[in-house]
C-alpha cells in the first residue's frame, strides 16, 4: 500500500498533525510520501492507494489558495482522498473551525470524515490522530 500526505502549513500545526498521519501510516505497513503543497513538485495522484490532504483554515473560514491550486492541479476527484487539518475554534467558533476541512470532504465526497485539530496535535489530541488513521485504513480494507 501506498500513501501520498500532501500538506500546507504555515506555523507549524498541520506539518505536526502530517508527521503524526505518517508515523501511525508507516506503523500500519504503508509506505509513505509526503509532499508540501506548493513547495514541492507536482505530484501524479494515481500512483497512490490513498491521498492526504492537510489544510489549516484561513480567514472566515477559508481554504487557502495554494490548497485551492493543488486541487486544480490534480484535476479530478480521486475517491481515495482523506482530509486532515488544524484550526483554531477562537476564530470564529464552531461554525468557522476547520471550515476547510469540511470544504474538501464535501468536495471530494470523501469516504472519511475529516479530522480537525485545534491548533498543534501534540499531547492529548495525538491519540485523536492515530484512530483517525486506523478509521482511514480500516474503512478502505472493509470496502476493498
Ligand atoms: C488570520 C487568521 C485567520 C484564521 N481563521 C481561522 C478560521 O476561520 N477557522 C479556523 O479554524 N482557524 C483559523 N485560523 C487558525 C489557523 O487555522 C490555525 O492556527 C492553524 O493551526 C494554522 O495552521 P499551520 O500552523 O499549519 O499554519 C486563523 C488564523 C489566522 C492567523
Amino acid at each position: 500500500m501506498r500513501a501520498l500526505i500532501a500538506y500546507l502549513s504555515y506555523s507549524g500545526n498541520t506539518k505536526e498533525v502530517a508527521e503524526l498521519v505518517e508515523g501511525k501510516l508507516m506503523e500500519e505497513g504503508v509506505s509513505v510520501e509526503v509532499h508540501r503543497i506548493g513547495i514541492d513538485a507536482p505530484i501524479d495522484p494515481e500512483h497512490y492507494d490513498y491521498l492526504f490532504i492537510g489544510t489549516f483554515t484561513w480567514e472566515m473560514g477559508s481554504t487557502p489558495e495554494e490548497i485551492k491550486d493543488f486541487v486544480l492541479e490534480i484535476g479530478y476527484k480521486p475517491s481515495n482522498i482523506a482530509v486532515f487539518g488544524s484550526g483554531d475554534t477562537q476564530f470564529g467558533g464552531d461554525d468557522m473551525f476547520c471550515r476547510a476541512v469540511d470544504k474538501l470532504v464535501t468536495f471530494y465526497r470523501s469516504k472519511w470524515s475529516g479530522l480537525k485539530v485545534e491548533q498543534s496535535p501534540r499531547g492529548s489530541q495525538e491519540e485523536k490522530v492515530k484512530s483517525w488513521v486506523e478509521g482511514v485504513l480500516h474503512h478502505a480494507k472493509s470496502i476493498a
